[in-house]
């Protein structure tokens, strides 16, 4: 059955849909959309093996727990940490009443720390002003710290049942390819003509089977750069394939910029004590802990490191001798930014003085703090 071959009319359609869009019309659907969904879900019934650990979870704090951390984080890398997460607090009141030493501790290498500062803050505000219970209707959901509309979604459509479509990179790449909208993605236009196609799309009866299949279809079969096009049920109305362009969907407006960084690492021990500080600016890494840093525009060497920490007054005016090692440069890559690091390590005789916040560690103790990764790859690279 070839219900995409008019996918130039169906673009129309949503796009009248889109100007006209009122909850009245959102239940009539065309039978071409009907059939999306109805082929999705078999594919999801009969072929997709996909394991997950929350798969299926219907607890929305679990829920919620597995999309926070999925945000921005590839299902392999957050196994590890829902596992860890669930096992140390099954609950939401054990999570509020964890100290954030140790839920920071727990989510050091996952990134975007400010994931965490919202997943304590929300876990406290629930156990303490909503008593311990869940929200349960979307408009409740999404207001809570942390989470957007893709969140939502997930936890109302898992949890409740409750028919709000997913829309993230995934859905965006799926549904471009398979109805050819050339509409960036980044742009207004793009965000609201998905939203819109998305929702007409979703079975409402079936909210969460349908959400998880197309995340699931996203990542198992039209995947970002080698598309399983062989496998896939809609090859023979896929718009993107027929056209031999599945490359250039979807369509995205801007560039990403990517912002180099140095980073200059002062380890600085004193009776095999390091100096460590939580880093306060708005900046990447907020809350995790960090030797005192300098940042440069230009490449240093040890010695314009050296002066310049005592031009900082983070070091003494003699400290030649305590010159241990400079490092290589350590790498590490966000998305909107490239952190190129380099670590001078010096061993004082004299107490140093410590800089605002920070405090002096013993190195054993260094790992219950919580570090970048840039970090924790060097100190067990070199210290640990
Ligand atoms: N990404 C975000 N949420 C997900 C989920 N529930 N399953 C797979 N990938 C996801």
């Amino acid at each position: 059955m070839n219900f995409f071959l008019f996918c130039p009319v169906l673009v129309l359609q949503i796009t009248r849909f889109n100007i006209a869009f009122s909850a009245k019309n959102m239940d009539t659907k065309p039978a071409s959309i009907n059939l999306f969904s109805i082929r999705l879900l078999k594919w999801n019934r009969e072929k997709n093996t996909r394991k997950m650990p929350w798969k299926g979870e219907k607890d929305p704090y679990k829920i919620w727990l597995s999309e926070i951390i999925l945000q921005q984080t590839r299902v392999e890398q957050g196994w590890d940490y829902y596992k860890k997460f669930t096992k140390a607090f099954p609950t939401v009141k054990k999570l509020a009443t964890a100290s954030e030493k140790e839920v920071y501790k727990m989510w050091e290498g996952l990134g975007y720390y400010s994931r965490c500062k919202n997943l304590i803050l929300t876990a406290r505000y629930i156990a303490n002003e909503l008593k311990g219970k869940f929200p349960e209707q979307y408009e409740e959901i999404i207001q809570l710290k942390g989470v957007g509309n893709y969140t939502a979604a997930a936890i109302a459509s898992f949890a409740y049942n409750q028919p709000y479509a997913v829309l993230d990179g995934n859905v965006f790449r799926v549904l471009s390819r398979i109805f050819g909208v050339d509409i960036p993605v980044d742009s207004q236009e793009g965000k609201k003509y998905f939203t819109a196609l998305a929702n007409q799309l979703l079975d409402k009866k079936k909210a969460g089977a349908y959400n998880q299949a197309i995340m699931d279809f996203g990542a198992v079969i039209c995947k970002p750069v080698t598309p399983v096009c062989g496998e896939c049920p809609f090859k023979r109305n896929c718009f993107a394939y027929k056209e031999k362009r599945v490359n250039d969907f979807p369509v995205k407006s801007k560039k990403i910029r990517i912002r180099e960084r140095r980073f200059y690492y002062l380890v600085i021990t004193y009776r095999d004590k390091y100096i460590i500080a939580p880093r306060k600016e708005k900046d990447i890494w907020q809350h995790l802990y960090e030797f005192p840093l300098l940042e440069s525009d230009q490449e240093l060497n040890s010695r314009q490191v050296a002066e310049l920490a005592v031009q900082k007054e983070i070091l003494p005016a003699k400290t030649g001798n305590g010159f241990i090692t400079f490092s290589d440069i350590y790498v590490q890559q966000l998305t909107h930014q490239r952190i190129y690091a380099r670590f001078l390590r010096l061993k004082l005789d004299k107490k140093p003085l410590l800089p605002a916040g920070s405090q002096l560690v013993p190195g054993k103790k260094l790992s219950g703090f919580a570090f970048p990764r840039i970090i924790t790859v060097y100190l067990s690279e070199n210290l640990m």
